[in-house]
């Protein structure tokens, strides 16, 4: 990379998009893909009967709320609920509102790349649960990791709920989750969600639904470079495919170019050639099985307290403290 080229890619969406696109293979990163409309086909996403995730998990949280809020109860001094990648919070409400009802002390924090989704989140609350207070802060993963330390007055829980956990790879997982664990005092809570291996063909529908909202999802990455940089991707030109590896659990998805070309990113000074059918690969969903999970918490430092599962067995949610 010349100065010229250093000094043109002056975001980190520029730079990943720089470097994923001259790649080989080709990679771009599905956090890219929550703007406005991004955040708009999520929502569409996890209304569709194939995206059994939401449902699921929706499911865990009516059933199980009382055990679940108990469990969050700190001695005495209340908790700080901070809640990494929260998006519309339609499954974190159900708690919020037993909390809320029951009188517990307690902030909500939620936390999301996306600063649509986490504005919105904020007016729905003000609106539906005016009295739960809500510290709502933009950012990512890695980078908030800093920021939890100064949750150390009090107990604190901290969810990731989703197919969240499951967009990194099990080293980056650990990573991730070994990071949490440095955080937590000995009362500490993580309460996070796994989504579990199934039947293959019920988790291909959920990536790749009948209707093309995923696909229409996943372009939208694109569409992004299109708008945002100056690109002239022919969305037309790409096929979202999905695949899915029972053995490792990983779901991958993918944009295909259907024929031969050669698309020019404006603000990155970049040709980018695409043979045909080559790839760009956008995102991993993994996953799980008890064996993984207790392994994954092994490996981090944690202990698993308990966890609570939908009637099809299809997602759990696994409750850690450190061990
Ligand atoms: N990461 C989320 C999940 O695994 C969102 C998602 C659903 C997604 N379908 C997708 C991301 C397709 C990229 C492409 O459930």
């Amino acid at each position: 990379m010349n100065t010229t080229t250093e000094t043109i890619l002056d975001t980190e969406f520029k730079k990943d998009v720089y470097a994923g696109l001259t790649a080989f293979p080709k990679y771009l990163f599905s956090k890219y893909i929550y703007d406005k409309k991004g955040d708009k086909l999520f929502q569409d996403i996890m209304d569709l009967e194939e995206y059994y995730l939401t449902n699921s998990e929706f499911e865990i949280f009516t059933e199980n709320k009382k055990a679940i809020c108990e469990l969050f109860r700190g001695n005495g001094h209340g908790f700080d609920l901070i809640e990494l990648g929260a998006g519309d919070g339609k499954k974190t409400k159900v708690l919020l509102r037993h909390l809320d009802e029951d009188g517990f002390d307690f902030i909500y924090k939620p936390i999301d790349i996306s600063e649509n989704a986490i504005n919105r989140l904020r007016d729905d609350l003000a609106k539906e649960l005016p009295n739960v207070p809500v510290h709502p802060e933009k950012g990512e993963y890695f980078e908030v990791l800093e920021r939890l330390h100064l949750y150390k007055v009090r107990k604190k829980v901290i969810m990731v709920l989703g197919s969240n956990i499951g967009n990194l790879l099990h080293p980056r997982a650990i990573d991730f989750l070994a990071h949490l664990r440095d955080t937590m005092n000995s009362e500490d809570l993580i309460f996070m969600g796994f989504d579990q291996k199934k039947e293959p063909q019920t988790i291909l529908d959920a990536y790749n639904d009948p209707h093309g909202v995923t696909e229409t999802f996943n372009k939208n990455l694109l569409e992004r470079i299109n708008k945002e940089m100056g690109g002239n991707f022919d969305l037309d030109k790409f096929k979202h495919w999905e695949v899915y590896d029972p053995e490792s659990g990983t779901a991958k998805s993918y944009l295909i170019a259907k024929e031969a070309m050669s698309v020019r990113i404006d603000a990155i000074d970049l040709s980018v050639q695409f043979d045909p059918w080559e790839t760009i690969h956008t995102e991993i969903s993994q996953k799980y099985d008890y064996k993984i999970v207790e392994w994954l918490a092994e490996e981090s430092g944690l202990e698993i307290v308990t966890s609570f599962v939908d009637s099809r067995n299809y997602f759990k949610d696994y409750v850690f403290r450190r061990k």
